[in-house]
């Protein structure tokens, strides 16, 4: 404490906003959209009811949620000039420096995004967001196959035409499998929203100075990268197939977890800044996990090493001290990998379904006129010097 200034890196124990959209409660591991439990909207809703629901604050009638979802079919199509630019990545370019350069770009085809004079046209710029950025995602996917990109069959629901783009093929008829639409349905919903986590609390500081939607989703994208935050679901399959190709031994990875300063290893997957108990979205990917992999009869031996992991971490004193669970991103892998997903593409589904929370949040900063984000420092500099001629140096 210096002065007025009260520091708190990471912002612990700071509230930045107040907010009407998403209630996390970390003790008992409770997480409500706009109020519905996340249990009642994974099992009941389809992803953009809740999608919906975020943005505008409640559940949509059919009425409502027929147009809702015309709307978004209408511009599932993208400039074909966003392919040109799409063309010039290098085929290992990552999914997510694509995704959130080609969503930076959207604000350069649409100059009414960011001129303030104009009428508002934030509902329009919300329906090309969640109608463009599927079609988008599977451009690398695409490209990364050699075959060619798809367009959108606006036949298909939102998760089924996301599927038919990644995975049709112009030889064959492609059919999408309804348990992986289903399966997709669920996992965009559990990523929907979480309050203020780092990729949201960067939407709204970027969009705090009024810059435009398409850029502050953009600098939510580059946020969820991180291994830290949503890249995390990248790093715990890779970390399952470490340990299994090293012959699946979990109690030696639980070691190096807890002597991570010696060993630079940390349990991906697990530990959350708010959840000091299960993450609720977690205890439903891990039924869906078994229930998905047995409906499409695959058996990947990472989720028994996933399980074993679990066991022996929530029975190791490290763990249960430091309150560490499975978070979201624990199981979420297998079940990517069980629809055919690749691994570079994880932190992208984590993208798609965090999509609408990033919008509602976005809006509602707008909507509240909260102000510009502009924390201060405690300065831990030089004190004032006078300056050294070069020679003096
Ligand atoms: C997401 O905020 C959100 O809501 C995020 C998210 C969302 O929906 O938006 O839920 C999505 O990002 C989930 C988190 C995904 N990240 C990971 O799985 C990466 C591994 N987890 C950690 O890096 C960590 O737990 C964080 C980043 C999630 C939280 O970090 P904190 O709150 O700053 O906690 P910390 O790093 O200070 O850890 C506290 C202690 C430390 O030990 P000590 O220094 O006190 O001895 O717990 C240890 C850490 O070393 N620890 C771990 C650990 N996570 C924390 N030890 C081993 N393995 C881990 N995974």
């Amino acid at each position: 404490q210096t002065g007025f200034i009260t520091l708190d890196k990471g912002y612990k124990n700071t509230g930045a906003t107040q907010s009407g959209i998403t209630f996390l409660d970390g003790e008992e591991g409770i997480l409500r959209y706009r109020g519905y439990a996340i249990e009642e909207l994974a099992e009941k809703a389809s992803f953009l009811e809740v999608a919906y629901l975020l943005i505008y604050g409640e559940l949509p009638t059919q009425d409502q949620l027929t147009k809702f979802e015309a709307s978004i079919r209408r511009h599932t199509m993208v400039n074909e000039d966003m392919r040109k630019i799409f063309e010039g990545f290098p085929v290992n370019a990552h999914p997510m420096g694509v995704l959130s350069s080609l969503v930076s770009a959207m604000s350069a085809f649409y100059p009414d995004s960011y001129n303030d004079k104009l009428p508002d046209q934030t509902d329009l710029h919300i329906v090309r967001l969640l109608a463009k950025l599927p079609t988008i995602a599977t451009w690398s996917y695409k490209k990364s196959q050699g075959h060619p990109v798809n367009y959108p069959k606006n036949s298909l629901d939102y998760c089924s035409n996301f599927l038919h783009m990644m995975f049709a093929l112009p030889v064959e008829e492609y059919t999408v499998d309804p348990v992986v639409a289903e399966a997709l349905n669920v996992l965009l919903i559990l990523h929907a929203d979480h309050e203020q986590n780092c990729s949201t609390s960067t939407v709204r500081l970027v969009g705090s100075s009024r810059a435009n939607l398409y850029s502050s989703i953009s600098a939510g994208i580059n946020a969820l990268w991180g291994p830290l935050h949503g890249g995390a679901n990248q790093e715990v399959i890779e970390m399952l197939e470490d340990i299994r190709n090293d012959g699946g031994d979990v109690a030696k990875y639980i070691e190096m977890a807890k002597n991570a300063k010696q060993t630079g290893f940390r349990l991906f997957g697990f530990g959350h800044r708010v959840y000091k108990n299960f993450d609720p979205r977690a205890k439903i990917i891990k039924k869906a996990a078994d229930d998905v992999l047995n409906k499409l009869g695959v058996n990947d031996p990472v989720l028994e090493i996933a399980k074993g992991l679990e066991e022996a971490a929530l029975n190791d004193e490290y763990f249960i001290q430091r309150k560490l669970y499975p978070n979201v991103d624990f199981y979420s892998g297998i079940i990517y990998r069980a629809l055919g997903i690749p691994t570079n593409m994880f932190t992208v589904m984590f993208a798609i379904g965090r999509l609408p929370g990033w919008i509602a949040q976005w809006k509602e900063m707008r909507e509240t006129k909260d102000p510009i984000g502009r924390p201060r420092q405690v300065y831990t500099g030089s004190p004032l010097r006078s300056f050294v001629p070069i020679t003096e140096r």
